[in-house]
């Protein structure tokens, strides 16, 4: 009698360890294994540094001498490579030493080939967005939507979810859908959730942003 009940005891005992196990394996598949087979990542063509071109260095540039915006209002996004060549445009005499102005100088300058960059924020052709409507309109900072993006040494890595084919900058990097901050993911949810906290609702209605 009394070892049929330890027997049953050890076997529920056992029954908890397997389960807990399972349970800790179960939750490093789903957290941490699963979002990185999730996404797909590639590197940026060149290395370029927002940072050695901000105000505070030697080149010395504000946001809007690169991404500015035309007279009718659109905006120009990221520059093409007349504008890298306003100051590195002699192949025989680069600005320094670095290997990535090698690249540039000799990857895209002398045979004159624009960089194919790789945009994070980019939406799916059918969405509409204006940067003039934040940025002048509604005065809101490149920071509230992009983070610290234009102030970085480096170019993230970029990451694509390989179900949805949304970047990770979009998706969101946390997968419970969590976020920290408000450039932590910039979904449909994203848009429309600020509208409604500044007042705008009205352009909440599809035809607003899907034209
Ligand atoms: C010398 C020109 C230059 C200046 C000045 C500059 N940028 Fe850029 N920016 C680029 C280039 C080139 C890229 C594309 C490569 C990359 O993603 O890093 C880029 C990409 C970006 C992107 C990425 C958009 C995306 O989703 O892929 C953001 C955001 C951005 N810049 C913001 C800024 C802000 C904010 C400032 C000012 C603090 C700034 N930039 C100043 C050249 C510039
Ligand atoms: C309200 C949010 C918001 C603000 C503010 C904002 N951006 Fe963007 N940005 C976006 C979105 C969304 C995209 C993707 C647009 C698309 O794919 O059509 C984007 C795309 C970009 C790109 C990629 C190229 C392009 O034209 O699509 C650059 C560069 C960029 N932004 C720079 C800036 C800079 C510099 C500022 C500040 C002057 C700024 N953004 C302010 C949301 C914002
Ligand atoms: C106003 C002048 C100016 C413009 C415009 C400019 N750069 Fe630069 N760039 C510099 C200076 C200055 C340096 C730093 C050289 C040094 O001190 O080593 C630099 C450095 C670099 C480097 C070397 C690595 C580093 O970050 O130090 C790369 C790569 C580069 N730039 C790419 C670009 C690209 C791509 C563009 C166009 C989107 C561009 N630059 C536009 C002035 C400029
Ligand atoms: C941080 C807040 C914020 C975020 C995030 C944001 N918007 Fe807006 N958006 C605004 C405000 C404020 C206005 C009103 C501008 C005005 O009329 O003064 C606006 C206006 C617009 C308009 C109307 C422009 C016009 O011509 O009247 C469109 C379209 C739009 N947003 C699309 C988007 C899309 C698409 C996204 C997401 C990718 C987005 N917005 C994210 C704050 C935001
Ligand atoms: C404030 C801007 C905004 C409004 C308003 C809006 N959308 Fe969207 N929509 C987006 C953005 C940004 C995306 C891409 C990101 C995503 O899928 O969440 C999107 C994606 C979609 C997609 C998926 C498209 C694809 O290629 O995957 C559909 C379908 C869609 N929207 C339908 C609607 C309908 C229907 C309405 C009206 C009830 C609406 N949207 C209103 C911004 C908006």
């Amino acid at each position: 009698m009394e070892e049929d009940v330890t027997g049953a005891n050890k076997a529920s005992r056992d029954g908890w360890i397997f389960f807990v196990v399972g349970l800790i394996v179960a939750l490093i598949i789903g957290w941490l294994v699963y979002p990185a087979l999730l996404y797909s990542e590639r590197s940026q063509p060149l290395h370029f540094s927002h940072a050695s071109h901000g105000p505070d260095s030697s080149a010395g540039m504000e946001c809007e001498e690169c991404h500015y915006f035309y007279e009718d209002g659109t905006f120009s996004g990221i520059p093409g490579l007349t504008k890298c060549m306003d100051c590195h445009e002699d192949p025989e005499f680069p600005l320094s030493e670095d290997p990535q102005e090698i690249k540039l100088l000799t990857e895209y300058v002398k045979p004159g080939k624009e960089i194919p960059w790789l945009v994070y924020s980019r939406q799916p052709d059918c969405v509409y967005f204006p940067h003039i409507a934040h940025v002048r309109m509604a005065d809101i900072a490149c920071t509230v939507c992009h983070g610290d993006f234009g102030t970085r040494d480096a170019p993230p890595v970029y990451k694509v979810n390989r179900i949805s084919r949304y970047s990770i900058d979009i998706w969101g990097r946390n997968i419970s859908g969590h976020k920290k901050n408000p450039w932590d993911s910039m979904k449909m949810d994203d848009c429309a959730d600020c509208h409604r906290e500044r007042g705008k609702e009205r352009n909440n209605a599809c035809f607003v942003c899907h034209k």
